[in-house]
């Protein structure tokens, strides 16, 4: 019998995926470049091996799908994609349908769009989070391209992804590469969620003389209030992990040095092009980057030797739960604000309450606050989260916490970049008179740019007479 779809690419995300269609019910025709892999994989699929056809070549895979057909790439981004699109497409008929469900930079999957849409052909860039756990068992799924596209797969999708509630974490976001803008915004936001996270780790451990042991009992507790949220969960359980080899902490054997891949950045570009910046993540990714230059950070603690100095310890642990709380809704704030400025720059109606919704579970960011997120942004009622009704409310109860902790790191030597980003978004955005009227006047003191008045009309000069360069 012909497969419902064709997957190709076997590797981490591929094969969880293709694992979890199987098991909803659907056939799925699987290819991976690397025949043994595709051995390995139908040979270990078990139970579900009747409804998977593995095949050897892509001429096999085309074979065995149902017309229109539908094929899902699982390969890395770049350059890949594109050669797997090149090979695909002479042996596909003008209706089937390409979906790119790797982390592609949106403007890739926009430039291969049009092409596609050129052959008369449609083409989807799918976002999928949830890493190989929510890949396996319900991931949370972003589509773009042309709608009529996405309704023909989106029985698959909608079977296949997390579930919060009966809703399913699933959802067309918009045309081209509006899929893959929301993935990359997600793991922006993912980036800036995990940074202060671990600001806060360092606050307890640097500051505070806490054990690993100790945060863990922190998290955990905090993932059972407001804060509620896989990331919150899953630093308790790491930071109460042991490592089998030495028998100390794991956090205490692993490197402070991160990597960053594509996602964070590009959310960073996109955020300075468009003109919505999202400081918070800007921050974090930046974090990354200056986290892996230990030589260098190395001989900045030899030259300065300011080792960190005890925080206060008197509610510190409420404040630093209140500075994760408002920190993480300015970040938010950010993200939106930014997939707003997209959805009017690329002409995308972006859904934001929608968007929110397919975030409540399957994927990396999930947590109890966006489901109240998905209202706030559904009703529409604020032009900035922090604006919406019950978001100012828990603003108004926790910057006074962020203020502190961002206080006391910088007083205690221990940095705090996203957090220090996020406080000072919210304090820009609650200031109605700020400082650009002094940058206004040194532009007009030094280009002649000329300035608006509070109290008139029309452009203005300064009487700058004899001082201008
Ligand atoms: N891992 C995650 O948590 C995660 C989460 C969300 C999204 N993603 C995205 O999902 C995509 C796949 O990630 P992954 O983690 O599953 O990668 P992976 O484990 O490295 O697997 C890559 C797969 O692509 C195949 N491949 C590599 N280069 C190829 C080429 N030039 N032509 C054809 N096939 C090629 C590999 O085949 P061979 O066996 O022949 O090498 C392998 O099956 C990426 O875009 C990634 O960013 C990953």
């Amino acid at each position: 019998m012909a497969a419902d779809i064709g997957l190709v690419g076997l590797g981490t995300m591929g094969a969880a995926l293709a694992l979890n269609i199987a098991e909803k019910g659907f056939d799925v025709a699987v290819f991976n470049r690397t025949t043994s892999v595709t051995e390995a994989f139908a040979a270990e699929a078990g139970e579900l091996a009747p409804r998977i056809t593995p095949c050897e070549t892509l001429e096999a895979l085309v074979a065995a799908l149902k017309t229109p057909r539908a094929i899902i790439l699982m390969v890395p981004a770049g350059a890949p994609v594109d050669e797997m699109i090149a090979k695909l497409t002479p042996l596909l008929a003008t209706d089937d349908l390409i979906i790119d469900c790797g982390n592609a930079n949106f403007h890739d999957t926009v430039r291969r769009a049009a092409a596609a849409a050129e052959r008369g052909s449609p083409y989807l860039g799918v976002g999928v989070s949830g890493g190989e756990e929510g890949a396996r068992h319900g991931p949370a799924i972003m589509g773009g391209g042309p709608r009529e596209a996405w309704d023909r797969v989106a029985p698959i999708f909608e079977a296949i992804a997390a579930k919060f509630g009966s809703s399913p974490c699933a959802g067309w976001m918009g045309p081209d590469g509006a899929g893959h803008f929301v993935k990359t915004v997600h793991n922006g936001i993912e980036y800036a969620d995990m940074e202060m996270i671990a600001e806060v780790y360092g606050i307890m451990r640097d500051g505070l003389g806490m054990t690993p042991a100790q945060v863990a009992d922190v998290f955990d507790r905090w993932n059972g209030g407001p804060l509620k949220s896989y990331l919150v969960e899953i630093t308790g359980i790491v930071a109460r992990a042991m490592d089998p080899k030495t028998g100390k902490p794991m956090l205490e054997v692993i490197k402070d040095s991160a990597g960053q891949k594509g996602t964070g950045r590009w959310t960073a570009i996109e955020a300075l092009h468009l003109g919505a910046p999202d400081p918070a993540i800007e921050a974090a990714v930046a974090a990354r980057n200056l986290s892996s230059r230990v030589g260098e950070r190395a001989e900045g603690a030899r030259i300065f030797d300011l080792p960190p100095l005890p925080v206060p310890a008197e509610g510190m642990i409420d404040k630093l739960e209140a500075a994760l709380l408002a920190g993480k809704i300015a970040c938010y704030a950010q993200g939106f604000g930014l997939l707003a400025a997209a959805s009017k720059e690329f002409g995308w109606p972006l859904p934001m309450g929608g968007i929110a919704r397919v975030w409540r579970a399957g994927c990396i960011i999930r947590s109890a606050m966006l489901d109240d997120m998905a209202q706030a942004m559904e009703s529409g009622e604020a032009v900035n989260l922090m604006f919406a009704a019950q978001f100012a409310e828990r603003l108004k109860r926790t910057h006074q916490g962020l203020r502190e902790v961002v206080a006391a790191g910088a007083l205690a030597r221990i940095p705090t970049p996203a957090l220090a980003a996020g406080l000072a978004y919210f304090d820009t955005m609650h200031t109605a008179r700020g400082t650009a009227n002094l940058l206004q006047a040194q532009r007009d003191f030094f280009g002649a740019h000329g300035f608006e008045r509070v109290d008139a009309e029309g452009a203005h000069h300064g009487p700058w007479g004899g001082h201008e360069q």
